[in-house]
């Protein structure tokens, strides 16, 4: 298996990701059934959860992506970035956010904020990891969240370094 010197522990197998999206597709399909929702993905660092996640939904569901970006290296920077294209139109739909981390929570409030002055029926978030003891955004609460975890930078399953490590099939901790 790939372990790049950079990797100082593995904090999520392939296997365990693999069990926990599948949870998480059973609750949300449970959540949703007979709403036909629209799934938005965060790219990039959420593309492999998303379209993990979305294949384990065992109902109707439509895609859309959108792009938003705030770190440089492992830092914050608190300056979020949303750019969005062809933004479908969600009013009266059932939107399910999909991210790879809340961290802040600066990105996930602001483009909760953007999607729902667009009278949406409703926004949820699903993210694949939680850092609750980094929040800035105090009251902001995912959804859904695969795992909460400590303050460790992570990388894998599409968290990045500077664009490096999207590719890993598992969650390490970055050596700092
Ligand atoms: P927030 O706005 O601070 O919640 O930032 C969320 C975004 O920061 C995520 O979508 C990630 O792109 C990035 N991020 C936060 N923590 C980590 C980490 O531990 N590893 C890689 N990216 C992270």
């Amino acid at each position: 298996m790939f372990i790049p010197q950079e990797v100082e522990k593995i904090l999520f197998t392939e296997q365990e990701i693999k069990q926990r999206v599948k949870e998480m597709g059973a609750q949300l399909t449970e959540d949703y059934k007979g709403r036909n929702p629209l799934f938005l993905c965060v790219l990039k660092g959420a593309a492999p959860f998303f379209t993990d996640l979305i294949r384990e939904m065992e109902i109707e569901v439509q895609i859309e992506f959108i792009r938003a970006s705030s770190y440089i290296g492992t830092e914050s920077t608190g300056d979020v970035r949303l750019s969005i294209t062809e933004f479908p139109d969600i009013k009266g739909r059932d939107v399910v956010v999909v991210e790879d981390i809340v961290d802040t929570a600066r990105t996930m409030s602001l483009l909760k904020k953007y999607l729902l002055d667009m009278s949406p029926a409703s926004v949820k978030v699903a993210s694949f990891l939680d850092k609750p003891s980094r929040r800035v955004v105090e009251d902001f609460r995912a959804d859904y969240v695969g795992y909460s975890i400590e303050d460790h930078f992570v990388v894998g399953y599409g968290l990045d370094c500077d664009q490096r490590f999207r590719n890993l099939p598992y969650i390490g901790i970055f050596k700092t």
